[in-house]
């Protein structure tokens, strides 16, 4: 093996950990029961989504305990099983329930851009929910009216609070491929549902929203700082 020189830096490897070897106990579910709110494209991009939460859970220092619930359609779904062909073999909790059938309904706290609450902190006893859903925002407050006919908690993340977005416009965050895009639709901002694993992940890491946030917007799309704290973000028309 070849070693490095003397003074260059040793290249740390990616450590890839188990869930069952994380120090952390927080669970995330993605709730997969959207499958008729989406188109075969949709359904394509939600899959590679999928792929992104797990690779980024994988590589995380400590990886959250990851459940995808509602599975039963989307896993019979053939195009779906072909753009993650891996799925069988990935390390997370599939289930076909739904989150109301595995978690108790006071610990549940669905994270919808349309909540009026705001997301704080992460509470290890809390079980946190993304909805699985790729809709261009079509259908507008649907993963609200969700938590509302479950009677469980929602929050949303602490965006604006953090970052200045304009609005009816299109936060980019490219690296690569064209899901990974958020629309700020008035004071609301609306992500893919990557995004949100992503923020959830880094804000582990580093406790810190708007540190969590600038870890996933590439800093290429940062104008300028404004005279207070809040970094700008380039936005960009949607195409
Ligand atoms: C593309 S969005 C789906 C938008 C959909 N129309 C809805 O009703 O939620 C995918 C998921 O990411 C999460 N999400 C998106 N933006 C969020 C935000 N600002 N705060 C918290 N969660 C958010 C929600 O769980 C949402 O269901």
């Amino acid at each position: 093996m070849a070693t490095p020189n003397p003074g260059e830096p040793v290249k740390k490897k990616n450590v890839i950990k188990r869930m069952a070897d994380s120090m952390s106990t927080q669970r995330i579910v993605i709730d997969l029961n959207y499958e008729n709110f989406m188109s075969e494209k949709e359904r394509m991009s939600l899959a590679k989504q999928l792929e992104f939460c797990y690779s980024s859970n994988r590589y995380s220092a400590q990886p959250f305990q990851l459940y995808f619930t509602s599975t039963v359609d989307i896993i019979v779904s053939e195009r779906f099983v072909q753009t993650i062909p891996y799925w069988r073999s990935w390390d997370v909790f599939w289930k076909n329930e739904n989150f109301m059938h595995l978690f108790k309904s006071e610990d549940l706290v669905y994270l919808t851009g349309d909540s009026p609450n705001i997301l704080i902190d992460l509470d290890p006893k809390s079980v946190y929910i993304i909805g699985g859903l790729v809709d261009h925002n079509r259908h507008k407050g649907l993963t609200l009216r969700r938590a509302e006919s479950c009677g469980i908690r929602h929050a949303c993340l602490p965006i604006a609070e953090h970052l200045k977005l304009s609005s009816s416009k299109v936060l980019t965050v490219d690296q690569g491929t064209s899901c990974m895009k958020g629309e700020s639709f008035g004071l609301k901002t609306v992500l893919y549902c990557f995004l949100v694993f992503k923020i959830l992940v880094e804000f582990q890491n580093c406790n810190d929203w708007l540190g969590a946030l600038l870890a996933v917007v590439p800093s290429r799309k940062l104008l300028r700082l404004n005279s207070g704290d809040h970094p700008t973000v380039e936005t960009e028309k949607l195409a």
